[in-house]
């Protein structure tokens, strides 16, 4: 029941290397490793002798994979370049392999027909490819269905409850201007609250002293990535544009940029990437980590909660949900995930 003709993050760049790497993506083992050469190769997990993961082998500095039980070896493009003790390579002897590109700190794989693969539909990330920009990536492994998590992250009103202790405050759900946008497949939360007390991370982050003005810019873009463009600013100035830069204002302010993108691994278990870019020339390093280890913190808390979910819907499966309000963004992007898996179908 996954979206196969989209793209997902395999993972973070530097999690691949001459080691290969096992990653279950949408039900199916892949192994990931990256060749002498450079590039990322991603085979299906099974060698086709007698089907072991040939993640349990090791890449050859001819730059072929090679199985730990007999030996064969398998090239990127998944092609058997050598068979012990025979000469003679069999046409069909061919690893599936999977399209792979790499574009701002992640490796995305398509799961369906690489003919069909177009790397001008991976997410942009535009300040993830910034000139001078640094990014600070994390990876969480959460044992739900990856739609829960998209719920999560388009229904704020979590905030004050789930994370008091860093970015959740009673402001955030009081009098917030919400709109809820779909442009194709891709559905935008933009909430701006006015005059609220900053929360506990903005607080020592920027060191305000007063109220401020807080804006979300959530973009969801099937099938399981975002954009967010979020902050706050000092009461009596209004909040930059969503994806533009700051004005110049001496206004005391804190702008972030950050991604979420989650690739399911089976129906109950996801693979959660997360990434913070930031310009150090206004983000001195230690604010930089300090601002990712609060937000990394903040979606720990979200695992607890997404596992809870999972579990109780498992041991009492079959109940129709009641939906809020604050339910608008999800409810939307539920909506387009289930026109593509119709098209699908
Ligand atoms: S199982 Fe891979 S070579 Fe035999
Ligand atoms: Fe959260």
């Amino acid at each position: 029941m996954f979206l196969q003709d989209q793209w997902y993050v395999a993972g973070t760049r530097g999690e691949f290397g001459s080691t290969p790497l096992r990653r279950i993506i949408l039900g199916k083992a892949v192994v990931l490793f990256r060749t002498p050469d450079g590039d990322v190769a991603a085979l299906e997990d099974r060698c086709i002798h007698r089907q072991v993961p040939l993640s349990m082998g090791s890449v050859q500095e001819d730059g072929t994979l090679q199985c730990l039980y007999h030996g064969m070896k398998f090239d990127k493009t998944g092609k058997c370049r050598f068979i012990p003790e025979q000469t003679r390579i069999p046409q069909n002897a061919q690893v599936k392999t999977y399209a792979v590109a790499e574009h701002a700190e992640w490796v995305w794989i398509w799961m369906g027909d690489a003919a069909e693969a177009d790397t001008s539909r991976i997410p942009a990330y535009p300040w993830f490819v910034r000139e001078g920009w640094k990014a600070r990536t994390g990876h969480l492994y959460v044992k739900c269905n990856y739609k829960f998590i998209i719920d999560n992250l388009l229904n704020m009103a979590h905030l004050p409850y789930v994370h008091p202790r860093t970015i959740g405050s009673e402001g955030v759900i009081k009098d917030a201007k919400v709109a809820v946008t779909r442009s194709g497949n891709n559905v935008r939360l933009a909430r701006k609250m006015y005059d609220i007390e900053p929360p506990p991370t903005y607080k020592k982050a920027g060191g305000f002293e007063g109220n401020v003005n807080r804006w979300q810019t959530i973009d969801f873009m099937a099938p399981s990535s975002f954009e967010f463009h979020t902050g706050v600013i000092e009461a009596g100035h209004e909040p930059p544009l969503p994806g533009i830069d700051q004005p110049r204002s001496n206004a005391r302010i804190l702008d972030r940029h950050s991604m979420h993108s989650v690739t399911p691994e089976t129906e109950t278990t996801t693979n959660y990437f997360v990434g913070f870019a930031y310009d150090p020339e206004a983000c001195p390093p230690d604010l930089a980590e300090f601002i990712f280890e609060q937000t990394f913190a903040t979606f720990q808390e979200d695992v607890v909660l997404l596992e809870a979910q999972q579990a109780n819907m498992d041991m009492m499966p079959g109940h129709k949900q009641l939906d809020i309000v604050s339910d608008a963004a999800g409810l939307q992007a539920m909506k387009v995930l289930e026109e593509l898996e119709s098209i699908r179908s």
